[in-house]
């Protein structure tokens, strides 16, 4: 059970024992790979304190789960139980994530909002289709009530979505109405950028209410789908495309056809052409050797010119029939252009001369259908590489990496790490990490969440990492 000075990043509701009798569901891994399933583990316990709890302790949770339901994860435990409480009225994945993407433009404006701009990708791992990616990072702001995140959403509902728009757009709308509590992140991020006068001085752990985006959301969530989709054209519509798929250390890894997605690839190529073994991502050596080749990376590819590292959140989703979804999505700056509008949200900053860098990721085991299965989102190329390092060569489990320590590099191929996490990284590392970068800065708070939903066989884990302040939800 959770005890005080622990970490919150996951609720989960009672799981029935006896595992699934008398349902039609397919499931993808039921006798092939359930019997020699090592992580069943079982764990109950009462969530509604959990909220309250978890902006000022941290409570650790990680265990798998018997009975496949479905998984969201999100920077905030509000967001996550939309999400589930969605594929528990039977949506899909896609459902899913639409409703927590609206719900996290109310509950993280220094993150994301109705203007923000993202990236969707979705695959099937029971058709094993190929994956697609819906992006919606065209220019901001072309309808007052309906603008980009909204736009992005309608379209991702009027192609995949299978419950009706407005019962995943009222969830949310009511959030803002009745009030969300105030993240410790959000408050160094109202610091940081100075934006107390968008909402007045506020503390972690109060209530806070948005009128007005309410009752935009209302608005938005009463438009019928035939309006909504009508409002889809030349301009604003999102781009559709077919996913990247490579194979690295094993695992197919899928991510958007764009550049952000091409670097990342490239990035792993090089990384490969290390022929590391696990051994040795306990050395030093390893973390020089990464670090190394990716500031190379992006050097070569002058990144700098290239990409602008906004704000970043994301939704990861899996549901009982195997769909994937890892939304990710932010905007140009912390809170935007840094104003409200009468419609409640903050719009993005307009005339972006960079592309966002942030991308949505899938892993899946390339040998083993039943294998691993990550969904995931990274704000940078960097981030993205260290994270599947330690999932694929190291083999590390979700919860570790998240949790575990992270270095910044920047579009400038300069090093910053995150000072005051625990853990931290060693003495030796940060050594080791100033012979790649001579000058190692503190990274800005708050730091980038990754949130994560991985399945293997048929057990479930997600994690939203406590840097985002976020707890995932699965039922
Ligand atoms: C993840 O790995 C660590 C050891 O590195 C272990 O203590 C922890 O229990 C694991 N978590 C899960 C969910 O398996
Ligand atoms: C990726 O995009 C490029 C250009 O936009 C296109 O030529 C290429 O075929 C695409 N690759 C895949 C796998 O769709
Ligand atoms: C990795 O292995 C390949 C093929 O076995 C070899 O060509 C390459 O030089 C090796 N790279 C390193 C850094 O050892
Ligand atoms: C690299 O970029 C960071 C962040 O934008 C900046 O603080 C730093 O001064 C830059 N360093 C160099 C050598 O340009």
């Amino acid at each position: 059970m959770a005890t005080v000075g622990d970490i919150v990043n996951e609720a989960r509701e009672d799981i029935p024992l006896n595992r699934k009798k008398k349902t039609n569901r397919f499931y993808l891994c039921d006798e092939e790979c359930m019997s020699g399933s090592r992580y069943i583990n079982f764990a109950f316990g009462t969530l509604t304190f959990i909220i309250t709890l978890a902006l000022f302790i941290q409570i650790h949770y990680g265990d798998y789960q018997v009975v496949p339901h479905g998984s969201v994860a999100t920077d905030s435990y509000e967001c996550s139980e939309i999400g589930t409480s969605i594929l528990k009225q039977g949506g899909n994945s896609i459902d899913a994530a639409i409703a927590s993407a609206f719900c996290l433009s109310v509950t993280t404006p220094h993150l994301t909002g109705l203007d923000a701009e993202g990236k969707i990708l979705l695959y099937n791992h029971k058709s094993r289709a190929p994956a697609t990616v819906i992006d919606f990072s065209g220019p901001s702001g072309t309808s007052k009530y309906l603008p980009r995140l909204v736009l992005g959403l309608a379209y991702f509902h009027k192609e995949y979505g299978t419950m009706n728009w407005k019962s995943l757009v009222l969830p949310a709308a009511k959030l803002a109405r009745q009030g969300y509590l105030v993240s410790k992140m959000l408050v160094q991020a109202v610091s940081r950028a100075h934006a107390e006068d968008l909402y007045g001085p506020l503390e972690a752990g109060q209530i806070l209410q948005h009128e007005n985006l309410g009752k935009t959301l209302e608005k938005i969530a009463d438009t019928t789908e035939k309006e909504l989709y009508s409002h889809l054209n030349g301009i604003n519509q999102p781009s559709h495309s077919s996913a990247l798929k490579e194979t690295f250390y094993g695992y197919n890894v899928y991510v958007p056809n764009t550049s952000t997605g091409l670097l990342l690839l490239h990035n792993l190529r090089q990384i490969e052409q290390l022929n590391v073994t696990k051994e040795d991502t306990e050395r030093p050596a390893f973390v020089f050797n990464v670090a190394k080749t990716t500031q190379t990376v992006y050097l070569e590819e002058k990144v700098s010119n290239k990409f602008h590292e906004g704000t970043f959140s994301s939704v990861s989703v899996i549901d009982t029939d195997e769909l994937y979804v890892s939304l990710v999505t932010g905007m140009y700056n912390s809170f935007g252009a840094g104003e409200i509008t009468v419609h409640g949200y903050v719009p993005d900053v307009k005339n972006q001369d960079k592309a966002s860098s942030r991308l949505p990721i899938i892993l899946t085991d390339a040998t083993y259908i039943c294998g691993r299965r990550l969904v995931f989102g990274a704000n940078t190329v960097g981030q993205a590489t260290q994270l599947i390092v330690s999932l694929v060569i190291a083999g590390k489990n979700a919860t570790d990496v998240i949790e575990g320590p992270r270095y910044h590099m920047q579009e400038n191929g300069t090093i910053s790490v995150e000072a005051s996490r625990t853990p931290a990284f060693s003495g030796e590392l940060i050594k080791t990490l100033e012979t790649v970068s001579p000058k190692i800065s503190p990274a800005a708070e708050p730091y980038p969440s990754i949130n994560i939903v991985e399945k293997h066989t048929d057990d479930l884990i997600s994690h939203s990492d406590s840097r985002g302040g976020g707890i995932a939800s699965r039922y």
